[in-house]
């Protein structure tokens, strides 16, 4: 067969809803796409297990604590079932990891940003696990195999953080004038940031037409920014707190919230590296990997005895 031939036989399957499996032949773009983006995505759990950590010690009861402790846990696991799936298209782990440590991968920019009060973390849950959530229900469809099958366990559980957070957060909103207060600075910080997570403008997202051509998404950055938007507006006004954009508004002919203008500087300078806690992430991140070499190294002598054992 020829490569063209290939390439239609590629693009029909995809077109029919049949999923591109590990040893099916695909473009290398494709493959190329989805290393990166799958990567990226571990990565994002995995780093983002660090602004919520900062939390376990000081949550404020046992209730709370086991709860961000099963959060952080699962974060842990998405990271390593997306690990595993980026690794069936022909990348190591090794590589992936070594590509997050050195800096030369992305992961997503919202967890540059500090947690510095209690109720970040319920603002993180609501905000931010609901922002991953509309972007990661049309990956549960997405065309190649594992990724799609990773994606169904990962959203049941994004599901239970994005919950977790709300219910946190109501509470505070009961609570005393100091914790409606932090309650609403914490909405004050996230909010953009969340809004941003959804990535560039339709027209200035460079791998947007060829994954959608390709089914690795379903929907636009700027579409699922507003169903983010309609969503959580009516949830905002349950909790009692002001969302930080005056130009908020809902549009009758639309049928959607109107909302402000990203401030795509602030955007593009965490992404190069310069937000609030870039540098402390990587290290934290080193800090760990290094400190863990005793264990690897434990781990591959023991496999080998085992072997040996064995033979
Ligand atoms: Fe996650
Ligand atoms: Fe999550």
């Amino acid at each position: 067969m020829t490569q063209e031939q290939q390439e239609v036989l590629f693009q029909q399957k995809v077109d029919n809803e049949i999923k591109i499996e590990a040893r099916d032949w695909m473009p290398d773009d494709y493959r190329k796409t989805l290393i990166r983006q799958i990567s990226q995505h571990a990565h994002s759990e995995i780093v983002g297990m660090l602004p919520e950590g900062n939390w376990i010690t000081r949550a404020p009861n046992l209730r709370r604590k086991l709860i961000l402790i099963a959060k952080v846990q699962d974060e842990a696991g998405h990271g390593l079932y997306l690990y595993s799936s980026a690794e069936t298209l022909g990348i190591t782990r090794e590589e992936m990891y070594n590509q997050l440590l050195s800096g030369k991968a992305k992961y997503s920019s919202i967890f540059n940003y500090p947690t510095l009060t209690w109720a970040d973390i319920g603002a993180v849950g609501w905000l931010v696990d609901g922002a991953a959530i509309m972007n990661q229900v049309m990956l549960c469809r997405t065309s190649y195999g594992p990724y799609a099958r990773a994606m169904v366990r990962i959203c049941k559980e994004e599901s239970f953080h994005q919950r977790q957070g709300y219910e946190s957060l109501l509470a505070l909103s009961k609570g005393s004038e100091e914790q409606k207060e932090m309650l609403q600075d914490a909405v004050n910080r996230w909010w953009w940031p969340s809004i941003m997570m959804f990535g560039p403008s339709d027209n200035e997202s460079t791998n947007s037409e060829k994954s959608m051509l390709w089914k690795i998404k379903r929907q636009s950055n700027d579409d699922l920014r507003q169903r983010f938007v309609d969503a959580t507006v009516d949830q905002a006004r349950i909790l009692g707190v002001t969302l930080p954009d005056p130009k908020l508004k809902w549009n009758e002919e639309r049928g959607h919230y109107d909302f402000g203008e990203i401030d795509w500087t602030e955007f593009w300078n965490v992404v190069k590296g310069n937000g609030p806690c870039n540098k402390e992430r990587a290290e934290a991140r080193n800090k760990a990997w290094n400190e863990g070499a005793w264990v690897r190294e434990a781990a591959m002598v023991h496999a080998d005895k085992k072997k040996n054992k064995a033979a």
